[in-house]
């Protein structure tokens, strides 16, 4: 059962009527996802050969995203041939109904695949969404580090858990990180990625804000910077100079969504983001460069606690439904 009130089940029906059409082989037209490239830091140039990292994030496997939209971003992403493909959390919509579109989606990926959780994930059920990627083949990092072979070449892969809800930790993430080889970081919430900049790990991946999913007028950066405070609300911000303690993250803009489908503006669009580790700044052109970040604001005590504590509900009630003797 889905946590989704009925009114935002009329908003979303309605809004998906907007939405183009299919075309007649079912598929979703591929212009829909918008592939953006981007070299990696300075930092890695000489660390590492080059690589090529997929990034996606916020799948939001559910009823408002479409399958075909799933199969068109997989598609999309092996189409670029990449090295190692990353998804920075949100894999599922408030429910555990489609636990197994969601493996059908990971296991469509030909290169290894590396996640970790995001707030939807830990709502509807973190250790459910994790074993289905896993038999997916994915690997989920927890507050965990990993080094991965890709050819000839090693890179370590940082994997916070998801910081909304209160679930990262990064000292423990960094554990026995390796200092001789290049690391990436990846965190469903962007803001994370200033602590783990001064571990030396030069490019974060995040998610979280599909962009706004509104992005005229930069209607996003209101959104979500000024209201839900975020410094970082979609592309890449900070610095891939290569001079610590700074570094850069990307906050893609995601595949799916989890209320309203809607997507409006080109900053909005559905994303893949390729990132060319080894690749010097300005090797070649990219759809923007770094971006300032906002004035953003800390999340009060109050409210981490709240969203904490809204996991917790989430699962007792999930257990309750099931009759597994949760509190009623
Ligand atoms: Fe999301």
């Amino acid at each position: 059962m889905s946590d989704v009130p009925p009114t935002a089940d009329r908003i979303s029906a309605y809004l998906r009527r907007l939405l183009p059409r299919r075309r007649a082989d079912g598929h979703e037209a591929p212009s829909l996802i918008t592939l953006r490239r981007f070299a990696g830091p300075a930092a890695y140039v000489e660390r590492i050969a080059p690589v090529r990292v997929a990034h996606l994030t916020d799948l939001h496997v559910g009823r408002i995203t479409p399958m075909q939209v799933q199969r068109a971003a997989v598609a999309l992403t092996n189409a670029e041939k990449p090295d190692l493909v990353v998804i920075t959390g949100d894999f599922v919509c408030h429910s555990q109904l489609y636990l197994d579109q969601l493996e059908e989606v990971i296991r469509g990926f030909d290169a290894p695949v590396i996640g970790v959780l995001g707030n939807h994930d830990h709502w509807s059920g973190a250790a459910e969404v994790k074993r289905a990627l896993e038999r997916a083949g994915a690997l989920v990092l927890s507050n965990q580090n990993t080094t991965i072979h890709l050819g000839h070449e090693r890179l370590q892969v940082v994997g916070l858990d998801d910081a909304y809800t209160g679930h990262a930790d990064r000292v423990k993430a960094l554990k026995g990180l390796r200092a001789d080889l290049p690391a990436i970081g990846l965190s469903h919430i962007a803001e994370e990625a200033d602590g783990l900049w001064l571990s030396q790990i030069p490019l974060v991946l995040s998610g979280h804000t599909h962009a706004g999913q509104v992005t005229l007028a930069r209607m996003h950066e209101i959104a979500f910077g000024r209201i839900t405070g975020h410094r970082y609300v979609h592309g890449l911000y900070g610095s891939r100079s290569g001079e610590a303690p700074g570094g850069a993250v990307y906050v893609g803009a995601g595949i799916g969504a989890a209320v309203m489908p809607l997507r409006l503006g080109e900053r909005a669009k559905r994303e893949v983001a390729i990132f060319e580790l080894g690749a010097e700044p300005g090797a070649f052109d990219e759809h923007h460069s770094e971006q300032a970040p906002l004035k953003g604001r800390k999340p009060s005590a109050k409210t981490a606690a709240k969203r904490a504590a809204a996991v917790v509900k989430k699962r007792e009630r999930r257990e309750r439904k099931a009759g597994r003797g949760g509190p009623g």
